[in-house]
């Protein structure tokens, strides 16, 4: 299809330890088309957190092609990277030293591209946008709330207004309650600001809450890369297995009331 967002074509990763060599992604490719929330699961060590910061060019593939917006990632740079890309890390520690509105505007500090008061400004919004009130801007990450610092992070990752956002097990950790709530964000997030969203994801609710597509990592390839139900339909071990236990039946049920990402 024109105009991908994503394009990995025949992607290897190989890691070496002194003898050993392990094969992560063997000629694997994946295409994220514009406006997708694509999902992408897999045990774990599958290499999907290598995958997103290899499409954010913070790793570098052992062979293979990555285009991201046209371009390809290692291009994105490190600086550059926060204008294109905005990218949510698992641990997306914020920096402890510095308060919410500092963490949040990090980015544009770093890059030089606003002067103080702006970035501020801009800082602000964001905060707003992501369902934090003003009183939250002068505090320390260590007053917040698991939840709080899930938002925080992502109004960093969104600074810059990035048409792509990454993220990596956006909810894991976070109580039922406020792993709903984020994902409830996200989902008004994809819509208003023309998102495209590529997200690690383990929890099941999540998964079908906000996917429009489901991309799944299994011997060190993308197996498929289709919508929900087409996916959860799909014989594999692994697919069986991870859709198919009692919380997988209860997320599925659910998936046929539900109304969608848009
Ligand atoms: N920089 C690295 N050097 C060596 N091995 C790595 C490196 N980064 C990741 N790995 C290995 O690659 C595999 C995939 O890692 P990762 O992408 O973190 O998995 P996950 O799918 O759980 O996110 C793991 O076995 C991990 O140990
Ligand atoms: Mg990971």
């Amino acid at each position: 299809m024109a105009d991908p967002v994503v394009e990995i074509r025949k992607l290897w990763t190989i890691f070496q330890s002194g003898d050993t060599k392990s094969v992560v992604h063997k000629e694997l490719d994946l295409t994220v088309e514009r406006g997708e929330v694509l999902s992408l699961v897999g045990g774990s060590g599958t290499g999907k957190t290598v995958l997103l910061r290899q499409m954010l060019g913070l790793e570098t593939p052992t062979q293979g092609e990555i285009t991201v917006l046209g371009k390809p990632a290692a291009e994105l740079g490190k600086r550059g990277a926060a204008r294109r890309v905005g990218m949510l890390f698992q641990h997306g520690a914020l920096f402890s030293a510095f308060t919410v509105l500092e963490n949040i505007a990090f980015p544009l500090r770093e890059l030089r591209t606003l002067p103080g008061e702006l970035s501020r400004d801009a800082a602000m919004v964001k905060l707003q946008m992501v369902g934090l009130g003003p009183e939250v801007a002068d505090k320390m990450p260590s007053d917040l709330s698991g939840g709080m610092i899930k938002r925080v992070a992502l109004a960093r990752a969104l600074i810059m207004d990035p048409p792509l956002l990454l993220l990596d097990e956006p909810t894991s950790g976070l109580d039922p309650e406020s792993a709903d709530g984020f994902c409830t964000l996200l989902r008004s997030l994809h819509k208003d600001m023309a998102l495209t969203v590529v997200m690690v994801t383990h929890d099941l609710d999540t998964l079908f809450e906000l996917s429009t597509r489901i991309a799944v990592l299994a011997e060190q390839k993308v197996i498929i890369n289709d919508v929900p139900e087409k996916v959860v339909a799909f014989s594999h071990p692994f697919i069986q297995a991870f859709f198919l236990g009692e919380r997988g039946q209860r997320a599925m049920a659910l998936l046929k009331h539900s109304p969608g990402p848009n």
